[in-house]
């Protein structure tokens, strides 16, 4: 048995605890849940030196998503659940999805996957979410920027809107060190066998200046950027040069970004010691980080996450009480019982959390 009928799962649902039944059913298959989504690595292969793609099959409870969106995976890594989120990079409807992964330097869920996660083995699947998606109607001219492993949901709106429109005129203008680094180049250079209005730039670090970006070699490799619907992921570096061309030519509004990496505290900031309260695990502590989360990490707390950027609202909960600025927007939130994402909030005064 590999999967449940939804209605015999509403049933045992309302008389059975969740958690004790799903500890139970993992004894006898790991893919057998009440609610939540499982999926089984079907093959794991060697993209580049540091990327791997890992193909998954989901049980019945996986839903589907967009192109360009991103999917949470929660695997236990030394007795504590982590979550991180990974980008999909096959096509939505497909019965398999896939996932490609960078080994991130001392990163805890990364060099996991790539050292441990084999085939056979099953991963915990959150919650599908994100913006970078493209609009219903596919733009009549478009430009997508990818740097490193931002190229996962780069390559994934690429596929989707030439599955739209065969003709697109479409410039994919990708950032690498070495061709060696270069992701999904090979199934880029297929689609362009079978789509005219494809453009490939490779842009390569190796290559010396004319692989790093500036707004020359953007006109270089793209004459009419200007007139393009934009969207880029990338390193923060490139993202935030690519942003500033864009603001100082009035044309921010056409480029959609989607953020991997991390929110970089400011070292100079002064962190503001506020008592925080835990309120469901009766925790109390005094902030010492510059986010919530970090905070009651320091002091012990191991509260829900994954993106750790204000993406994928994991981290979101009840502040029943406080003050807390938006670390990304700067908004003041001071009103009593909003929801907020502990990632990317800073305690102004005590703050009492309903977690
Ligand atoms: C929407 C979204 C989509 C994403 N899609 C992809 C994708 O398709 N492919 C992909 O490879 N990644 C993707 N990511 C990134 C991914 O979620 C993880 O962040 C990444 O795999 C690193 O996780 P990790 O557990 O290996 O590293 P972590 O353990 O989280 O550490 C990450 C890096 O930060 C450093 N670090 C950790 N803690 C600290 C600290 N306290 N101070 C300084 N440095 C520290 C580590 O050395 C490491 O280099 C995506 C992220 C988001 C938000
Ligand atoms: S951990 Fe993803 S929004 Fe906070």
């Amino acid at each position: 048995m590999t999967s449940l009928n939804p209605t015999v799962s509403r049933v045992i649902g309302k008389f059975i605890k969740e958690d004790w039944l799903d500890f139970v059913f993992a004894h006898v298959n790991p893919m057998l849940t009440l609610n939540r989504s499982m999926a089984k690595v079907v093959s794991v292969t060697e993209e580049t030196s540091d990327i791997k793609r890992f193909v998954l099959s989901p049980n019945q409870h996986w839903a589907s998503f967009k192109a360009g969106q991103f999917v949470s995976v929660r695997v236990m890594l030394d007795g504590v659940y982590v979550e991180r989120c990974y980008s999909l990079v096959s096509a939505p409807n497909e019965p398999l999805i896939e996932i490609a992964v960078k080994r991130q330097p001392h990163g805890k869920v990364s060099n996991w996957m790539h050292d441990t996660l084999s085939v056979g083995d099953v991963i915990e699947l959150g919650d599908v979410g994100g913006e970078f998606v493209l609009p219903a109607a596919v733009p009549d001219k478009l430009l997508l920027i990818a740097g490193g492993s931002g190229v996962t949901p780069i390559y994934s709106l690429l596929v989707q809107a030439l599955s739209e429109r065969v003709a697109l005129d479409v410039v994919v203008l990708y950032y690498a060190n070495t061709a060696d680094d270069l992701a999904f180049a090979q199934e880029m250079r297929e689609l362009t066998a079978k789509h005219p209005g494809l453009r490939l730039q490779f842009a390569l670090a190796s290559d010396g200046d004319i692989g790093f970006f500036s707004q020359e070699q953007l006109a270089a490799a793209c004459t009419d950027f200007e007139d393009r619907t934009t969207y880029i992921c990338g390193p923060a570096g490139l993202m935030s040069a690519v942003t500033s061309v864009w603001k100082a030519l009035g044309i921010e509004a056409r480029l959609t970004k989607e953020v991997f990496g991390f929110i970089t505290a400011d070292p100079d900031a002064s962190i503001s010691e506020m008592p925080i309260t835990l309120q469901r695990s009766q925790q109390e502590f005094i902030n010492s980080k510059s986010s919530l989360l970090e905070s009651a990490e320091a002091a012990g707390a191991r509260p829900a996450h994954g993106c750790r950027t204000g993406v994928c609202k994991t981290c979101s909960c009840t502040k029943v009480s406080g003050v807390v600025r938006d670390l990304l927007t700067g908004a003041i939130d001071d009103q009593p019982n909003t929801q907020i994402r502990i990632c990317i909030s800073e305690p102004l005064s005590a703050v009492t959390l309903d977690i």
